[in-house]
């Protein structure tokens, strides 16, 4: 919505999702709303599947200039926009909705914001893209691998309970070199569930993109005895902060990087669309969402 409307109007924004009580993105937004001294508002609204079709159709008579898209609602955003970018299109999912030209416009910013926190947390991680594993073939992996893709890794391996889902996520994307990657073709390999423990000595990279390890989840089970030592081991997953992989990764001295920062890192692109101002994720915000997750979890 950048450069559109009344300038004295305050711009609104919200994080649609069911249920949202969970969502921090208004601590996020929020915080960058005043650092930047933004006459905004920014807030939680929980919409039911049912009612979603018609609350993101009528965003801008709800009175908002566009929306963060959360659980369940990332493919209902993606299906209905008008317009949707490359970033969407890559991942079949939108969790960014916002209006311009009297347009409804979808994007994902998982990839970016998994990606920025990658190079955030652990820059190494460069260092070895010859071979990154994924554990999981949901949403979010299709985002981690779309982005892997993009940045030039040479295999990426995914793995997944249902064999049958990281099949198809390994045939959707092909063979065709994805747009920044300098030409380089990324091959793509599916891995047996039972066989993803011998996947990790091969990887420089293991991302898990399943919700195993989140309070309340069993863990991820997948030991990293012989992982490389030069390996990075990144999960989504950010309540806990240390899941019990990343615990395991830091005590065999292994570059780990947190679900944290993907969640502030694709707020970014959100914040930017919407307020015209690209903010920064500082350690201020970080330590603020830090205490919300210790605090109730
Ligand atoms: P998202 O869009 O957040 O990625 P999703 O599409 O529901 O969510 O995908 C969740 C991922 O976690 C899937 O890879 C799922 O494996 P399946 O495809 O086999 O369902 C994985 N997952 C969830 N619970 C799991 C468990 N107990 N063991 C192994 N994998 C699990």
């Amino acid at each position: 919505m950048t450069g559109q409307g009344n300038r004295q109007t305050p711009i609104r924004a919200c994080v649609i999702g069911w249920p949202i009580g969970h969502s921090r993105s208004p601590i996020i937004h929020k915080y960058w709303l005043e650092r930047y001294g933004i006459d905004g508002g920014y807030e939680k609204k929980g919409v039911r599947p049912e009612e979603f079709p018609e609350f993101a159709k009528n965003l801008a008579l709800h009175g908002f200039a566009g929306c963060s898209v959360t659980i369940p609602h990332k493919a209902a955003a993606f299906a209905i926009a008008d317009r949707r970018d490359g970033a969407a299109m890559a991942v079949g999912a939108a969790n960014l909705l916002w209006l311009a030209d009297g347009q409804l416009w979808a994007s994902n910013t998982d990839t970016y914001g998994f990606v920025a926190n990658l190079d955030d947390q652990a820059p190494k991680w460069r260092e070895a893209m010859d071979t990154a594993l994924v554990i999981g073939a949901g949403g979010a992996a299709r985002a981690v691998v779309h982005g892997l893709r993009e940045e030039g890794v040479a295999c990426v391996r995914v793995a997944n309970r249902t064999f049958a889902r990281a099949t198809e996520i390994c045939a959707s994307f092909g063979e065709e070199p994805p747009k920044g990657a300098a030409g380089r073709v990324c091959r793509l390999e599916t891995v047996a569930w039972d066989q993803r423990h011998a996947a990790v000595a091969s990887a420089g990279l293991i991302v898990n993109t399943t919700s195993l390890g989140m309070t309340g989840q069993p863990e991820l089970e997948l030991p990293l005895d012989d992982a490389r030592v030069d390996a990075t081991v990144a999960d989504i997953v950010y309540a806990p902060l240390e899941t019990p992989l990343l615990a395991q990764a830091k005590s065999q001295g292994l570059a780990v990087v947190d679900g944290l920062g993907m969640l502030l890192h694709q707020a970014v692109p959100h914040f930017e669309k919407w307020f015209g101002v690209r903010p920064e994720v500082t350690g201020e915000l970080r330590a603020l969402l830090v205490s919300d997750i210790t605090g109730r979890t």
